[in-house]
């Protein structure tokens, strides 16, 4: 039997929390080499403007095996009133290979993003940090506040996004749901100029202006993942210890790093740590108050089946989602 979960069912059974822990643990596995992962293939489909990802890993200590396929189309929500990423996660059981669940892989990947930068803020933001600064106001940019709220004690967030009705919907829907104050910002200054500060954007250029950053800012960019494209400039990632989520792949797929590099700014070296290694306290996170400290994540298959992992559990107990034989 196949155990099926739409969206409704994933969202029922899975807790930031609880993915913020599963994340982290996978990182853990990841940076111990107890994690098989491929570099994923990508396919560009020009035509539409979309991107189709496969990303398959196997966590051997949790036992967790999946694929999941996402998609990132940027017509989606105006061609077609469908969300910019789509995406299906298949679960196998590693002991047969069997395919075990099938669930909706859209929230799975705004959880698990999310849950990316939640483990990253807790080894690199300061730990006093009480306002954000958010730049789209996007599906992901829901779950990087949700995440940022679970590990840190945050009072207020400065929303910023091209669309002044995505920021005012983002605010009446998220401001009752976490308790804080939700505050549209009229410029990128004013969001930039926070403890800790997230870019979760569909630009393709720079979007934060690194000489105006204030000392002590945890940065974490998660919207870009392609070479060409990035959100963060040139003395954002000069200024920063930087850390990422894998180095191979993000000198494949961040601009954010390989523009800098190709411009001669940085070299390679410059990437600090990859998160595993704080996780595993192999380097230390922040050491002072004052220190630019920048998280990258072009997302890997381990946040997704680890995730994917906890949320089928989770749903074997609570007796959620269809079972189906194909
Ligand atoms: N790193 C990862 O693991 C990961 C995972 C999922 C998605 N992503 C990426 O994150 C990005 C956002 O995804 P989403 O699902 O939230 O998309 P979305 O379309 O739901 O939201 C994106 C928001 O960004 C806003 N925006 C675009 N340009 C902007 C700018 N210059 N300044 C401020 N706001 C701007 C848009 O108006 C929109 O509201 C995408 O590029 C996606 O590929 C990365």
């Amino acid at each position: 039997m196949v155990l099926i979960l739409s969206r409704e069912a994933v969202e029922k059974v899975l807790k930031m929390s609880d993915c913020i822990d599963a994340v982290e643990k996978a990182f853990g596995e990841l940076a111990s080499n107890k994690a098989v992962m491929p570099l994923r293939p990508t396919i560009n489909v020009d035509e539409y403007e979309g991107v189709s990802l496969y990303m398959p890993a196997y966590l051997m200590e949790t036992g967790s095996l999946a694929c999941k396929i996402v998609t990132v189309y940027k017509n989606n929500p105006q061609k077609f009133n469908l969300p910019t990423i789509l995406g299906t996660v298949l679960l196998q059981d590693p002991r047969t290979g069997k395919v075990i669940c099938m669930m909706e892989g859209g929230i799975v990947t705004a959880m698990r993003t999310g849950a990316v930068t939640g483990v990253a803020a807790k080894y690199l933001a300061r730990k006093d940090s009480k306002t954000i600064g958010l730049f789209g106001a996007g599906a992901q940019g829901r779950t990087q506040l949700m995440a940022i709220c679970t590990v840190l004690d945050i009072e207020r967030c400065k929303v910023y996004d091209i669309s002044a009705e995505a920021a005012n919907r983002f605010k009446q829907e998220l401001e009752p749901k976490l308790g804080i104050k939700i505050e549209v910002a009229s410029s990128p200054i004013e969001a930039m100029q926070n403890g800790v500060v997230i870019t979760a954007t569909t630009s393709e250029k720079p979007i934060l202006d690194g000489r105006k950053l204030l000392e002590g800012t945890f940065v974490s960019g998660i919207g870009s993942h392609a070479p060409t494209r990035r959100e963060l400039d040139t003395e954002t990632i000069k200024r920063s210890k930087l850390v990422v989520d894998q180095k191979s792949a993000c000198l494949a797929e961040a601009g954010d790093i390989v523009i800098p590099i190709k411009e001669g700014a940085i070299t390679e070296d410059h990437v600090y740590a990859e998160l595993g290694e704080l996780v595993l306290g192999k380097k230390p996170g922040r050491t002072n108050e004052k220190e630019i400290t920048v998280f990258k994540s072009v997302g890997l298959a381990i946040q997704d089946v680890a995730t994917a992992k906890l949320v089928y559990d989770k749903a074997k107990e609570a007796g959620v989602g269809v079972e189906l034989e194909i």
